[in-house]
C-alpha cells in the first residue's frame, strides 16, 4: 500500500488508520473523504523536528492551507506547532474562526483585495506576503488608516524552473505570482517598500512548484534568494531576517513513485542556506517551509460506489461511480495518476484494467484511465488512494452535485469533520 495508513482486514476490506472502509462508507453514505489523524499528526511532527534540528537560526513550517481547508485541520495544525500559510479571505476566515493564532499566518495571493487586506490587519495576522507593486502600496495606505505598521515579505521568482506540471510550477519568469529577479523588478520592490511609513519588510518568499521529487530545484532556490539577501544588505544596508522557501515537496501517488523523506529535504536546504550565507558573509534568516500536499495528501482516500460497469468491446470497461471531477478535478485538470482499489476486494489480485469515471455530463469527467484494479462489479466500494490535497479544496458543485462528506478516523474511531452537503445547501444563496 502506497500509504502507512493503508491496511486490509480479515474480511478482505481496506483499512484506513484502523478503520474499515466498507463499514465506513455503509454509515456516511459515498462519495465519502477519509483522513487518517495519525497519518496528519505524524506530517506535522515530522516537519516541525526537522526544522528545529536543522534551522540554526530557528524556521516554522506553515501548513499551505489551500491543500485542504477546514476548521478541524486548522485545530489539528495548531495543536501541533505550525502555522498556516492562508491565500484568501474565506481561508484566513476559516482559519481565525477555529481560534487558529493570527501571528503564525502567512497571507498570500497575486491580487489580494482591499476588503481581504483591511480584514487581515484588522485581525493582526502574522505576515503579508506581498505580490506586486500596486499591492504594496494599498497595504500602505491602508496600514497607514489604521495605524498600525504591517510586517511583510515580498514574493520573488527566483527563476528556477521545476521538473513538474506546467500548470502547478511557479518559479520561472514567466509567471503570474510575483517579482521577477532577472528584470530588477524584485530589487525595485525592496526600495520601495523600505521606503514605506507603515510597512516593515522583515523577508523574502519564493515557491517554484508543486509536487517536486528534486532537493536540486530547491537548493538552487535558495542559493539564489541567500544572493539576493546579501545584495540588498550590501547596496541598502538592509538586513532580510526572515526566508520562506515554499511548499512543493512530492508525495507518493503511485507504488512507481520514490519521494525523498522531508526531513532530508529540509536538512539539505538548510545547509545550503547556511552555507550559502556563510560565503557571503551574512548572517542566517529564520526559515519557513510551507508544506501542502506533503501533510495532507498521504493522509486520505476517497470511497465511491460504483454504478455501472460498461464493457465497449475491444476498447476499454467503464466503472461510473457516484463522484468524480466534482470531489476530484485532478485528472481532468493535470491528468494526475492515483493507485485505485475495490476496497470489499482489497485481498484480492488487481488484474483488471478499468477507466474509472465521474458521474458528470461531460466526457473528460474521469477519475482514472486504464488502472489496475480488482474484478469491478455494481455496488463495490471503490477506493482512490491518497487523495488529501486538492481535492475537497477544488471541489465544485457542477451539475449541481453536493459536496461529500469528510469524516477522520484515528485508531479506528471516526468522527464526521465535514458534513454532506445537501440539496437544501445547493439552493440556499439562490433567490
Ligand atoms: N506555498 C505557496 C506559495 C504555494 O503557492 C503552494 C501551492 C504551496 C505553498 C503548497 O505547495 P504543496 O506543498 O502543496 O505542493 N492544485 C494543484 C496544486 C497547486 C499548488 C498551488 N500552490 C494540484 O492539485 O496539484
Amino acid at each position: 500500500m502506497i500509504s502507512k495508513c493503508l491496511s486490509v482486514n480479515e474480511q478482505g476490506n481496506l483499512t484506513i488508520g484502523g478503520a474499515d472502509t466498507v463499514q465506513l462508507a455503509r454509515k456516511y453514505g459515498t462519495p465519502l473523504i477519509v483522513y487518517d489523524e495519525e497519518t496528519i499528526r505524524n506530517n506535522c511532527r515530522m516537519f516541525r523536528t526537522s526544522i528545529e534540528k536543522h534551522c540554526s537560526s530557528g524556521g516554522l513550517a506553515l501548513y499551505a492551507s489551500k491543500a485542504f481547508s477546514c476548521r478541524e485541520i486548522y485545530r489539528i495544525i495548531n495543536q501541533e506547532g505550525l502555522g498556516a500559510d492562508v491565500v484568501s479571505g474565506g481561508e484566513l476566515y476559516t482559519a481565525l474562526s477555529a481560534g487558529f493564532p493570527a501571528e503564525k499566518i502567512f497571507f498570500h495571493g497575486n491580487n489580494k483585495t482591499e476588503a481581504e487586506l483591511q480584514f487581515a490587519l484588522k485581525n493582526n495576522v502574522g505576515r503579508i506576503v506581498v505580490d506586486n507593486l500596486e499591492e504594496l502600496k494599498l497595504l500602505n495606505n491602508i496600514a497607514k488608516e489604521l495605524v498600525r505598521t504591517a510586517k511583510i515579505l515580498l514574493r520573488i521568482k527566483p527563476g528556477i524552473d521545476a521538473h513538474t506540471h506546467e500548470f502547478i510550477k511557479t518559479g520561472q519568469i514567466d509567471s503570474k505570482f510575483g517579482f521577477a529577479l532577472e528584470t530588477g523588478e524584485a530589487f525595485t520592490a525592496v526600495n520601495t517598500a523600505a521606503g514605506f511609513s507603515n510597512l516593515e519588510l522583515t523577508g523574502l518568499h519564493c515557491h517554484i512548484g508543486s509536487q517536486i521529487f528534486d532537493i536540486e530545484p530547491f537548493c538552487l532556490a535558495a542559493k539564489v534568494m541567500t544572493s539576493f539577501i546579501a545584495e540588498i544588505k550590501q547596496k541598502l544596508g538592509l538586513v532580510i531576517s526572515e526566508l520562506n522557501l515554499g511548499g512543493g515537496y512530492g508525495i507518493k501517488y503511485l507504488g512507481s513513485d520514490n519521494p525523498k523523506e522531508y526531513p532530508e529535504f529540509i536538512e539539505c536546504v538548510a545547509k545550503t542556506v547556511e552555507a550559502s550565507c556563510g560565503e557571503l558573509s551574512i548572517d542566517v534568516p529564520k526559515l519557513f517551509f510551507e508544506p501542502g500536499r506533503s501533510i495532507v495528501g498521504p493522509a486520505a482516500i476517497t470511497l465511491y460506489t460504483a454504478g455501472s460497469v460498461k464493457t465497449i468491446p475491444g476498447i476499454r470497461t467503464y466503472v461510473s461511480v457516484d463522484g468524480g471531477m466534482t470531489d476530484n478535478p485532478r485528472y481532468a485538470l493535470y491528468k494526475s495518476p492515483y493507485e485505485i482499489v475495490v476496497a470489499n476486494k482489497a485481498d484480492k489480485p488487481r488484474d483488471f484494467v478499468a477507466t474509472i469515471a465521474g458521474k458528470c455530463c461531460e466526457s473528460g469527467d474521469l477519475l482514472q484511465e486504464n488502472a489496475p484494479i480488482q474484478n469491478p462489479e455494481p455496488g463495490d466500494i471503490i477506493a482512490v488512494l491518497a487523495t488529501g490535497a486538492y481535492n475537497y479544496s477544488m471541489a465544485s458543485n457542477y451539475n449541481r452535485i453536493p459536496r461529500p462528506a469528510v469524516v477522520m478516523v484515528n485508531c479506528g474511531e471516526d468522527r464526521l469533520i465535514i458534513k454532506r452537503e445537501t440539496y437544501e445547501d445547493l439552493v440556499r444563496n439562490d433567490i
